[in-house]
C-alpha cells in the first residue's frame, strides 16, 4: 500500500538544469542566468536587512516590492503579487484554476515545468505543437480549457508573439491566459498592457534572469485584483523573506543598472547569433537571453558532449522536437568568444 496519491507516486519530477558543484571551473550557459552581478544597490539593501530584524517575520504583504512594481509597470498595487520565484506563481495559478480532470494547455516545446504542475494537480494536459516559424498547429477557434500557459518569448526557442497576436489568443480562450514573460525584458515589447484590456490575461515575471537574482527566488504577477486576491489566498503567507523583500524593491528601483545589463546581453546575443551563422549553424531569431541553434548535421547531442568535455555547459533537451539543436544562454562577451572558438574547433 502506498501512502501517496497515485498521480504523485506515478509522475516524474521536474529536472532543473544542471548546477555543477565546482561552478567556477565551467563556462555555464545552461540555465539562462545573467552573467552580470546584481545591482550594487541590491547588495546594499540585503546587507542592511541582515540585522536584528531577522528574528521577526517579514511583511506578509510584501508591500515595498509591490509598490516598486506597481510604480514601474503603471498598475495599482492590488493588481500586483510577489512570489518566491515565478515558478511559485505558475504553481498557484494552476492550483487556483484547474482541479482534478480539468484541462490546461501549453505549447510544445515550451517550459516543461507546466507538465509537472499539471501532474500534481491531476489536471489534463493539451499541448499544441509550435513550429520554428512561430506557427501554432491545430489551435481550435475556441480553447475551452481552464488555463493556457503562453511562454512569451518562447523557451527554449526564443521566438515571440506580438501584443496583437497574444490579444487574439486571449479572445479565443474561455479560461485564463497566463503569459509567462520570464524573458520579456530582453524583447522589444511585452504584453503588460493586455492585463488592463483583457479580463482573462495574467502576466508573470521573474527577477531570475534580467535582474541577476536567480539565487534570491523572486517573481511577480500582474493581474486583475480578483485574480490577485485568489492567488493571495493560496500562497504561503510569508512567501518572501526579509532579504528577498529588500532585494526586490531595490532591484526594481535601480532601472539604470538593469537597463545597462539588458542592453549588453542583447548586444552580445546579436553578435553571437551572427558568429554562429558564420559557423554554419541555423539560429532562430531570439527575443530572450539565449539562442536555440542547430549544427548542420542536426546532432545537438554531439556538440553538447564536445562542449561538455571543454567544460562549457549548454542545454541539450532529450525531446524529439529539440534534439537537433542546443539552447545556449548569453553570457559575457568573453564567455561567448570562448564558446565560438570551441564550436569552431568542434566543427
Ligand atoms: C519560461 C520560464 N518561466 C518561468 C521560469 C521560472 O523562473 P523563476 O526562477 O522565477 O522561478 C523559468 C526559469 O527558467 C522559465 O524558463
Amino acid at each position: 500500500m502506498s501512502y501517496l496519491r497515485k498521480n504523485i507516486a506515478d509522475m516524474a519530477g521536474y529536472v532543473p538544469g544542471f548546477q555543477p558543484p565546482d561552478a567556477v571551473s565551467w563556462i555555464k550557459l545552461n540555465t539562462n542566468e545573467n552573467p552580470y552581478p546584481p545591482s550594487p544597490q541590491v547588495i546594499q539593501a540585503i546587507q542592511e536587512a541582515t540585522g536584528d530584524d531577522l528574528r521577526k517575520y517579514p511583511d506578509a504583504a510584501s508591500r515595498a516590492g509591490r509598490e516598486a512594481a506597481a510604480e514601474l509597470y503603471g498598475y495599482p498595487v492590488d493588481w500586483v503579487i510577489m512570489a518566491n520565484g515565478s515558478d511559485e506563481l505558475l504553481n498557484n495559478l494552476i492550483r487556483a484554476c484547474a482541479g482534478e480532470g480539468e484541462e490546461i494547455a501549453y505549447l510544445h516545446p515550451s517550459y516543461s515545468y507546466y507538465a509537472t504542475l499539471a501532474g500534481v494537480q491531476s489536471a489534463q494536459v493539451k499541448t499544441f505543437a509550435l513550429m520554428e516559424s512561430g506557427e501554432i498547429k491545430d489551435l481550435p477557434e475556441r480553447y475551452t480549457g481552464k488555463l493556457f500557459f503562453l511562454t512569451n518569448p518562447n523557451a527554449p526557442l526564443g521566438l515571440r508573439w506580438n501584443v496583437e497576436e497574444v490579444a487574439a489568443l486571449a479572445d479565443r480562450c474561455d479560461g485564463l491566459l497566463v503569459v509567462d514573460e520570464a524573458y520579456a525584458d530582453f524583447a522589444a515589447d511585452n504584453c503588460l498592457e493586455l492585463v488592463r484590456q483583457k479580463p482573462n490575461v495574467v502576466v508573470t515575471r521573474t527577477l531570475s534572469k534580467s535582474y541577476s537574482l536567480a539565487g534570491m527566488r523572486l517573481g511577480l504577477a500582474i493581474a486583475r485584483p480578483e485574480i490577485i486576491a485568489a492567488l493571495d489566498k493560496i500562497r504561503d503567507h510569508y512567501n518572501l523573506d526579509r532579504l528577498a523583500q529588500a532585494a526586490i524593491a531595490a532591484a526594481l528601483i535601480d532601472q539604470d543598472y538593469f537597463q545597462s545589463c539588458v542592453e549588453r546581453i542583447c548586444a552580445t546575443r546579436e553578435w553571437f547569433a551572427a558568429e554562429l551563422e558564420k559557423l554554419g549553424y541555423h539560429v532562430i531569431p531570439s527575443s530572450a537571453n539565449y539562442l536555440f541553434a542547430s549544427p548542420s548535421d542536426r546532432n545537438g547531442k554531439r556538440v553538447y558532449e564536445a562542449l561538455y568535455q571543454r567544460k562549457i555547459l549548454v542545454r541539450y533537451f532529450n525531446d524529439p522536437a529539440l534534439t537537433h539543436g542546443l539552447r545556449i544562454s548569453i553570457g559575457t562577451r568573453e564567455e561567448m568568444e570562448k564558446i565560438v572558438q570551441a564550436l569552431s574547433a568542434i566543427g
